[in-house]
């Protein structure tokens, strides 16, 4: 694993902005993309390089890790909504070439299959771009006894209801559920980028690092892939304030 430790949160959101750009820039690419705060400071940059004349997406394709279930597109909350406010609408990007799962949608196990057929109809992802919670989960694959391969329908831990109810206005709004990709979903891109920032994710940063694989952390699958390059701050990394 390729680690690049970065003196602060501008400098990680610069790094993996450019390494995103230079993936996009020569070709017809497939981008898996995540939501949350940490990407937040990526999708500026990459609007950034954009706006410079650096950057061109119109050769390009996303899928998104996840989305609440139930949630409607239009909820200011939902991933659908924070991915066109944060990157599409500010970007030359082909709106219908970017995906995200349908939090409204009727049948979630027919979306699921659907959202997988999808990928492997556009070739498979290039290049996953991933955060970490602090319990260690990846996408919404949280810790447990088991993990499920493929993009799934899956019940939110109280942990990261608690930890999400910072974007909504009280835990009881945060949705129970959200359909996200599976552990091999993720493990297909051909590269992943996984961005951790501040000292909360100390301990998943950790588990990472050591390089046993545990459903208890499943960040720490990770360590199956032959493509990952960490970029994290010096908080996360040495687990200081
Ligand atoms: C978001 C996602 C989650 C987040 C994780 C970290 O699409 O899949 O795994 O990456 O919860 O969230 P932040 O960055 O808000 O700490």
């Amino acid at each position: 694993m390729k680690i690049i430790v970065c003196e602060n949160y501008r400098e990680l959101s610069k790094t993996a902005a450019e390494m995103v750009a230079e993936c996009i820039s020569s070709k017809k690419i497939c981008l898996g993309l995540a939501t949350g705060s940490t990407p937040e400071g990526m999708y500026d940059c990459l609007v950034g390089l954009y706006e410079a004349g650096k950057c061109d997406f119109s050769g390009v394709t996303t899928f998104n890790l996840d989305e609440y279930y139930p949630i409607s597109p239009d909820d200011p909350q939902s991933y659908r909504y924070y991915m066109d406010k944060r990157l599409f609408e500010r970007v030359n990007i082909d709106k219908s070439a970017t995906h995200i799962p349908n939090g409204l949608a009727p049948d979630p196990e027919l979306e699921c299959t659907e959202y997988e057929k999808m990928i492997a109809a556009c070739g498979g992802i290039d290049l996953q771009v991933l955060g970490v919670g602090a319990n260690g989960h990846i996408g919404f694959n949280e810790p447990g006894d088991t993990l499920l391969p493929q993009t799934h329908l899956t019940g939110l831990t109280p942990s990261t209801i608690k930890a999400n109810a910072r974007f909504f206005d009280s835990e009881d709004q945060v949705p129970k559920h959200a359909i996200t990709m599976g552990i091999k979903t993720i493990l297909s891109a051909r590269r992943i980028v996984v961005l951790v920032s501040g000292s909360a994710k100390h301990e998943a940063i950790k588990k990472l690092l050591e390089g046993k694989i545990t459903t208890r952390w499943p960040v720490t699958f990770l360590n199956l892939h032959n493509d990952v390059t960490l970029i994290c701050d010096k908080e996360v990394y040495y687990g200081t304030t």
